[in-house]
Formats: structure tokens, sequence, C-alpha cells
């Protein structure tokens, strides 16, 4: 059946399907038939289990290939017209070689498939900000996720009408069947040919290969962040790696805050946390990406394009962050993780004590003491953000929630405090230019190792960094800087000598997004260094916290040595971009050199 008139779209799809050859075409709805239908036969072919309904009801377990676990940064590329245009941190490739390349490839790549044709918005159906995409794909598995990750279906089409804006994102796992008496393997995947593409003029996205995540949910990071991105720069608005919290004083004052952490570096774990100082409240908008626009009063307004939550399992526990483990309690779905011999999942840390036994995300029985990591470091859930027992009353609003303050953070061993504040919109677009972060499981690559990740972006920003930056500046400068959110650099994740966290974190983090918040009114002390505006010992709220006077002044140590030795770092960082670094960005590298030298 098809579900559209619009011609634009159905000679794309017929186009698609001429191409990869698929046995079938299906339209889908979006509906919970389709869900179900879609689970369980998804159940039947092998790559689902249906977890114990006493235990977790309507929810499902699986494990992809162990070659597909992860984003790979390495084989996602940004073909814009120009070289240039992708800039110097990003995998470019020729737009007419690459897609040659991938029309061999995609050439018959859905034999003995489904080619499903899925329908998106991202953000509230019909708001003024959301944007319509259509994503075809040969995994169910990618239709089921998309299910809980976006607004999806007929109701997309009927917003679309004979519209030609939608952003066109073709996904093959790569892995035909060609041979119908084979049976299909739970997870299919290419595991020597992957490519996440994007072309940023002709606003479309061909994925091939992968099945895992961002590289397949293309509504996600390809479409929301680094398609998105460009048409931000183009429009005048922001397209961040954000989460969206709401925090309410004891006294019932509101204040947004976005903050952009890399992957795995606690975005959905602060979007949600329950704080441990009494009286504040905090809701979630959003865990993962942040698009903000001006609004007519001046203001930046922030939405979430996203429907759910495709989270970091490991490390998610009730001590750590309860309203994960509640907005988890049903109708999700686990990858990587392990499964326990009672039909739960299970991964390292997720329970006080480690269970007796547990399968393996590679489906080996796992004891505590057999040495092994029972679930993948990037097992994710999915899961409908409106289970989230906190979610915030706003969080559809298709105008968006107005910003009172920006975070940028990332995971430092070192040198960079518990928090500093900018002094303006351009230190602070400094601060995130300079981010560093020790890399992390959620993208293949080697974990720890340290590298700078411009305001989370660096592996989503479609465009060359130097105008990214550029923009960051211009928007500064359109706006009435009264307006602007204040900007903030965070970390959580100081270590003392013995590599022992020096900050509690996840609840505790409460402490300073109240001094965030107090800062935004003029009332939280704060004292001068040479990187920025760090709390004074006494303007952050430690009531009942165990903390050392010494580990606290480390802690609050912007430390001038360390920062001396990074400042040829952050000028090599800058020198790449060449022309395009904005010369704001730079002046305010020459201040902190200059303030350290004084120091
Ligand atoms: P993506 O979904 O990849 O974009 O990641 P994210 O930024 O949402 O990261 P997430 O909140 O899932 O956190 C990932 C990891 O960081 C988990 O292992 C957490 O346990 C850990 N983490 C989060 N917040 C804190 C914190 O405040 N302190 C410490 N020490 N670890 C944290
Ligand atoms: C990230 O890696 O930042 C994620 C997970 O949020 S993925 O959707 O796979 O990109
Ligand atoms: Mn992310």
């Amino acid at each position: 059946m098809t579900a559209t008139r619009n011609q634009k779209l159905l000679a794309w799809v017929q186009e698609v399907a001429g191409m990869c050859k698929p046995d079938d075409i299906v339209w889908c709805d979006g509906s919970p038939a389709e869900y179900d239908q879609m689970t369980n036969s998804l159940v039947k072919g092998g790559t689902f289990i249906r977890l114990n309904d006493e235990i977790r009801p309507n929810s499902f377990y699986c494990r992809s290939d162990p070659a597909d676990v992860a984003r790979v940064e390495e084989f996602t590329f940004i073909c814009s017209e120009n070289k240039d245009d992708a800039g110097p941190t990003n995998n470019w490739a020729d737009a007419k070689e690459m897609k040659a390349k991938l029309r061999g490839l995609y050439d018959g790549c859905m034999q003995g498939r489904t080619m499903y044709v899925i329908p998106y918005s991202m953000g509230p159906i019909g708001s003024p900000i959301a944007k319509i995409g259509v994503e075809i794909t040969d995994s169910a598995y990618v239709v089921v996720n998309m299910h809980i990750m976006a607004r999806m279906g007929s109701q997309v089409l009927e917003v679309l009408g004979d519209s030609e804006d939608f952003v066109r994102g073709i996904h093959s796992v790569g892995a035909p069947l060609t041979d119908s008496n084979v049976q299909d393997v739970p997870w299919p995947c290419n595991a020597s040919h992957k490519y996440i593409t994007h072309y940023p003029e002709t606003r479309e996205i061909w994925s091939y290969g992968s099945g895992y995540g961002g590289n397949a949910l293309l509504g996600k990071k390809c479409h929301a962040l680094r398609i998105a991105s460009v048409q931000a720069r183009d429009e005048g608005w922001l397209a961040e790696h954000m989460l969206i919290l709401k925090i309410t004083s004891p006294e019932g004052e509101a204040k947004h805050i976005a903050a952009a952490f890399p992957s795995a570096c606690g975005k959905t774990n602060l979007a949600m946390l329950e704080p441990t100082i009494s009286g504040w409240k905090v809701e979630t908008v959003g865990d993962d990406i942040c698009w903000m626009k001006f609004g007519t009063d001046g203001r930046l307004h922030a939405i979430n394009p996203e429907a759910g939550f495709f989270g970091v399992a490991p490390g998610t526990r009730m001590e750590s962050n309860p309203n994960a483990i509640r907005t988890l309690a049903a109708n999700s779905i686990f990858t990587n993780c392990a499964i326990t011999p009672d039909g739960d999942v299970w991964w390292e840390e997720m329970t006080p004590e480690e269970p007796e036994l547990v399968f393996d995300w590679l489906r080996r029985p796992w004891t505590p003491s057999c040495g092994r990591k029972a679930a993948h470091p990037n097992a994710r859930f999915t899961t409908p953000a409106r289970q989230c027992p906190v979610i915030a009353e706003e969080w559809e609003d298709p105008a968006g929630v107005p910003i009172d303050a920006i975070l940028f953070g990332g995971r430092r061993a070192t040198t960079i405090p518990l928090a500093t504040e900018a002094r303006n919109w351009n230190h602070g677009t400094f601060l995130g230019a300079v981010m560093s972060s020790e890399m992390t499981a959620a993208a293949a690559g080697t974990v720890g190792k340290l590298r700078r990740d411009p305001m989370a972006m660096l592996p989503f920003c479609g465009y060359h960094m130097g105008d990214y930056f550029a923009h960051w500046v211009k928007i500064g400068k359109s706006a009435d800087a009264s307006k602007l959110p204040k900007i903030f650099y965070v970390n959580w994740f100081r270590k003392n000598a013995e590599e022992k966290w020096l900050w509690p974190g996840f609840g505790d983090n409460s402490r300073v997004l109240k001094w965030v918040f107090e800062r935004c009114q003029g009332v939280a002390a704060a004292k001068e260094s040479a990187f920025g505006l760090v709390p004074t010992p006494e303007s952050l709220d430690l009531k009942g916290l165990n903390i050392t006077a010494e580990h606290l002044e480390v802690l609050l140590n912007a430390d001038e040595n360390a920062l001396r030795g990074e400042i040829k770092d952050m000028r090599q960082h800058f020198a790449k971009f060449g022309d395009k670094m904005p010369k704001e960005l730079v002046d305010e590298l020459n201040t902190l050199e200059a303030r350290l030298e004084k120091a």
C-alpha cells in the first residue's frame, strides 16, 4: 500500500528500490500494531529475545555482530561539493565518486529482504522547529528503534504533503540474501565495507554496512547533527550534541540548561539526575541532541528533536541514575548487554552484587570470576523519553524552552576545574573550541586517548569546524548579550594520584548546577583564574558531602602549569583551521596565554 501522493518521494523510493532490488517494499505507519508485528518477527528470526514479561514487560534483548558495535568515525564522510567545506576534522570524499562506489555496493544489496520506508519527524510533528526525513532501510531492527527514537509514520507523511523538503536517507546493512535456502544471521552487517556518508548540499545520507546506533538510525547523528548543523549555519540557528534539562529552585524558579559533553561522557546522566541537595528539582527535556533558535523574545529556545533515549547501559544503576533505571522498566530494547538465566538484562555495575551467572554479549556463559566484561562497553538501551519519570512537562513544546546556560565538558583527569564560568560569549565559545576529552567506547578507536573535541561535535559537525566556530561567534554578535545563555566549562572526571575520582559526580552534580543557577541569578560568588571564573569553596553547596579541603582545592583549581603546557597544543589545534579560524577565538587564546604568564 502506498501511503502518500508525494510524487518526489514516490519517485525516489522507486529509484532506490530499483537499485537495491528488495523482495518487498513496506511503508511504515508507525502504529503500535506495526511495532508488535515487527518485534514478533524479529523474535522469530532470532535477532531478538523477548525478555521475561514479568520482570521487564514488552522488552527485547539483542546482540550485534562483534564487527558492528559502535560508530565508525574512520568510515564517516562529509561529501560536500567543495573539499574545503568539510574541513580538516572530517573525512571528505567527492560526492560523485562516493555515490558511484556506493551504487556498486547498493546494487542488489536488499535481495531477499524487505525494504522499509520510514517517514520521520525530528521534533514534535508539525512544530515550526521540527524537520522531516525519510529513511529507507533493509533493517527491521532499525525500524523498531526508530519507532522509539523519533516520531514516525503516517502522520509525518500527512504533514509532509507534497513538499520536497525532507532529508533523504538510504540505509542498508549490506548483506543480501541471494540464496533463499540460507537462513539469515541474527545481526546482518557487512564486516568489510562500512560507509556512513553525507551530502550536505542535497540533504542526503547514504549509509552502508552497519546496523548499529548512529550508523544506522539516520535521524539521530546523521540527520539531526551532521545535516542539521549545515542547515543551522545557513539559517542562523544551532544544532548541537547537547542534553537539555530544567532545574527548579526551592523557591520555584525554573531555568533551562543545555550541556555538550562528548559521547559517553555523562549527558544522559546529567539530564535526569536526582539532586542530592534538598528542595532542588531537575527534569529532563532531552539527553543527546539540542536544536536552538532565537525566539521573538531574542532568547535562544531549544527543542529535543528526538523521542527516545539511546543510552549507554554499562554503569547505569539505581544509585547513579535511578531515573534511567525507572525509564527502562518496560517497552525497551537492549543491545549488547548480558542476559540473565531468568530472562532479564544485566550489565556491569547494574546491581550492587554481581549475578552468579549470565550470558554475555558474545553468547558465552559469564561468571564474576571469569575476568571479562559481560556487556560490551558501548551496550545501549533504546527507551521512550515519555517513560522517564522526570520528563519535563514542556519537553514536547513546539516552541522549545528558553536556555539560560550552556555547559561544555569532557573527561579530564587533570588540569580542568570542576566548574569554570566564561567571562562572555566569545570566551565561552573559546572554551568550547579547545575542549578536550579522553576517548570512550562510543566510537571505534583508542579508549582513554585525549583528543580535542570542540563542543563535543568533532564527529558530528557536517562542515568546516573553522566555519562552525565562526558561526558560534556570529550567533553571539547577532544577539543582545544580556539575553544570551551564560557559558560554563565543567569537569566531573578529575582524578587523584591513585586514579580515583575526586568528585562523586551523578546526583552530586546538582551542586554544580545550583552554582550555575545562582551565577545566572547573580548571587553566587566566583573568583578569577586565568582560565575563567571558578567557584569559591564557600559558593558551592557541599552540605552532606564528604570531601576534604585538599581535594576541593584540587577540584577547583585551574592548573596553571598544566594549562601553560597546553597552549602550544591549542595553537596547533587552531592552526588546523587556517584562515577560517575566527580572530575572536585566537584573541581569546592570546588572552589566556597572557593571563597565564602573569599568574
Ligand atoms: P552518548 O549517548 O554516547 O552521547 O553519551 P552520554 O554523554 O549521554 O553519556 P552517559 O550519560 O550515558 O554516560 C556514560 C558514562 O559516563 C557512564 O559509564 C556513566 O557511568 C559515566 N558518568 C556519567 N556521569 C558521570 C559522573 O558524574 N561522574 C563519573 N565519574 N562518571 C559519570
Ligand atoms: C554517541 O555516540 O554520541 C551516541 C550514540 O549518542 S550513537 O547514536 O550511536 O551515535
Ligand atoms: Mn551522543
